[in-house]
Parts: structure tokens; C-alpha cells; sequence
């Protein structure tokens, strides 16, 4: 007989493999096992990197059990978007769950989560969900409110764990959560980059060698904005936009300071937290990244941001 706590290659402990669910029937049994009311959840799309583990880990940090969505939510994409193309990798976010000792995967179609296809009743994003990241994707926040707050109820969450660099989805799932009364509590992640600085993303596959040095440009804009924060917005817009000139491969959509509640420019008068946020094009792929920022005296950034 085996002994389930020798160690394996490496010296740690053997992990047991998450429950994989993929019914509802699966998920309520599985999840059943699970009911002490101290469960956090953390949503993916699947082709998990550093970014997810990261969340998965801080969230087995503080809770009793953590549940693992993985589930590419066709709500949430435009016509012309990547929905065919986004990597599939289902047997790799496996290990990575085991790893970070996951309790429960759910991992639906989208005729689980819609069996009567297309919800005719979604949730709406409002005015905050119609800027920035909205504008260049209508409906793109209605779809991924929706599915969250329907994740939340199939999985019967009492906490999510959802990643800063998603600013505007991590806003609007706080605002939801206010304004509609859901009993989760919503904790932040800081943006996980790599060495050089660009912000992890599963659609980083996408770029090639030189889109990658191009990419760099964006992280690159937000230190030196966050540099120039004890003069001011203005300066940290001058900052910001004098770096993201000099690449014009990278095609830029929004670079903006915006007040973190409001996603509205703060005014030159302006000290106090705000949010740099750039989007834009590199190759054939929209990149987004952000970094909140202390603006006035002693300003600077407010992550912590690894450069190599
Ligand atoms: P996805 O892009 O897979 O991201 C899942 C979660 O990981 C989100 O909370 C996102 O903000 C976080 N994340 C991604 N990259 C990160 C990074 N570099 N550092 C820290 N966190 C990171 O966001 C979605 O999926 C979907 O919209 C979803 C919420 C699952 C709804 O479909």
C-alpha cells in the first residue's frame, strides 16, 4: 500500500486532486461536502498561469475550502472577439489547482450555465460598465456580471477572489455585490507580473517574440507615470503618455487617471488614490493593464511593481 503522506519528487507533500465538476448535480454533491459556510471561490476562464495561482493561494490562505470555476464564458465576448481562439488548457489548470490544493473544480459547458441558451434577463453593468474597458467592448460587462453572480449562486460562495488587474470587472463585482445585495465578501489581489513587468494574462500566448517587447511599453508607461505622482495628474499623464509614444507598434486605446470609484478623470486639483489604466493593441492582441497610484505629496504607486 502506498503511504499518502510520503513525499513525492521535490519533497512535498502529496496533494489530492481537486473534485472536477462538471453538471450541476456534480457541483451540488460535491459541494455539499464542503458546507461549513467558509468557502471562497476564485473564477477563471481556464489557461491558468502565476496570476490565478496566486489568487487561488491567497484565498487557501485564509478559508477553510476553495473552489476552482473554470469556464470560458461566451456572454462576455464580442462578435469579433477571441472566444475561438483563447487557449484551452484543461489538463494544465488541473495540476495547478492540485498544486495550490484546491478542494473543487467546476468546469461547465455553456449549456450548463445557459440551458436555454442566451439569458433572455441579465445583470446590467450600468454607467460604469459603458467606459473604458465597456466602450471598447459593449455588453462585455453585462456577460461577465452575469455569469459571476450565477457562479456565486451555484457554488454558494461566501467569498471571491478577483484580480487588480481587472480594475473595472473588480469595481463592478464590488458594486454588484452593494447594490444587489449578494452575501460575499470580495477581496482584491494586486497584478502579478512577470520579471520584466508586463502584467500577466492568459492571452499573452497571443503575442509573439517582438509583440512581447513591444507589450512592455504599457507596464512601462504606468512606473513612470506612478514616478511623476507627487506633481500631480497632469505630470503623471505627461509621464505616462512621453513612454507610450515612442512605441508606435502598440496601439493604444486609453491611457487614463481616473478616481477608482467613479473611473471619471480626476481633475488637476486632484490628491489622493487614483487608477493609471492603459489598453491597447499589440499585434493582433488587446492588452490592458493598470496600476493604482498615490497621487501628491509622498506619491507613488500603491503596488508593489517587480522590475527587473
Ligand atoms: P480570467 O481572465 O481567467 O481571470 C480570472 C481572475 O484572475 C480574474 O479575477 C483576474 O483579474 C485574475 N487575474 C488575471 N491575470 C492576473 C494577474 N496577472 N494578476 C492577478 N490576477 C490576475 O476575469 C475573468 O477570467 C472572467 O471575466 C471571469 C471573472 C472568470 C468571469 O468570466
Amino acid at each position: 500500500m502506498t503511504d499518502p503522506t510520503a513525499p513525492v519528487q521535490g519533497g512535498a507533500a502529496a496533494l489530492a486532486a481537486p473534485v472536477v465538476a462538471r453538471t450541476r448535480d456534480e457541483l451540488r454533491e460535491a459541494r455539499a461536502g464542503l458546507d461549513d459556510g467558509d468557502v471562497a471561490v476564485v473564477m477563471t476562464m481556464g489557461a491558468l498561469h502565476e496570476g490565478h495561482a496566486t489568487l487561488i493561494h491567497r484565498a487557501r490562505a485564509t478559508h477553510r475550502h476553495v473552489v476552482v470555476t473554470i469556464f470560458l464564458n461566451p456572454l462576455q465576448f464580442g462578435p469579433k472577439e477571441d472566444l475561438s481562439r483563447y487557449p484551452r488548457t484543461f489538463d494544465a489548470d488541473l495540476e495547478i489547482c492540485t498544486a495550490a490544493g484546491v478542494d473543487l473544480v467546476f468546469a461547465p459547458t455553456p449549456d450548463v450555465i445557459y440551458p436555454d441558451g442566451d439569458p433572455g434577463v441579465r445583470v446590467s453593468a450600468g454607467p460604469l460598465g459603458d467606459v473604458l474597458e465597456g466602450q471598447a467592448r459593449p455588453g462585455h460587462f453585462d456577460g461577465m456580471l452575469t455569469v459571476v453572480g450565477k457562479l456565486m449562486h451555484l457554488t454558494r460562495c461566501s467569498a471571491a477572489y478577483f484580480g487588480q488587474k481587472d480594475a473595472q470587472q473588480l469595481l463592478l463585482i464590488r458594486r454588484m455585490c452593494r447594490d444587489l445585495d449578494f452575501p460575499v465578501q470580495v477581496v482584491s489581489v494586486p497584478t502579478v507580473r512577470e520579471p520584466d513587468g508586463l502584467a500577466m494574462s492568459s492571452r499573452n500566448t497571443y503575442l509573439t517574440q517582438s509583440d512581447r517587447e513591444t507589450a512592455l511599453c504599457l507596464s512601462a508607461a504606468l512606473r513612470a507615470g506612478a514616478g511623476a505622482a507627487a506633481e500631480g495628474p497632469s505630470a503623471v499623464r505627461r509621464a505616462a503618455r512621453a513612454v507610450l509614444v515612442r512605441e508606435p507598434l502598440a496601439l493604444i486605446d486609453y491611457l487614463v487617471l481616473v478616481h477608482p470609484d467613479t473611473l471619471e478623470d480626476v481633475p488637476e486639483w486632484y490628491r489622493g488614490e487614483a487608477l493609471l489604466a492603459v489598453a491597447g493593441r499589440v499585434g493582433t492582441t488587446r492588452l490592458i493593464d493598470n496600476l493604482p497610484v498615490l497621487v501628491g505629496p509622498g506619491g507613488g504607486a500603491l503596488e508593489i511593481f517587480s522590475q527587473t
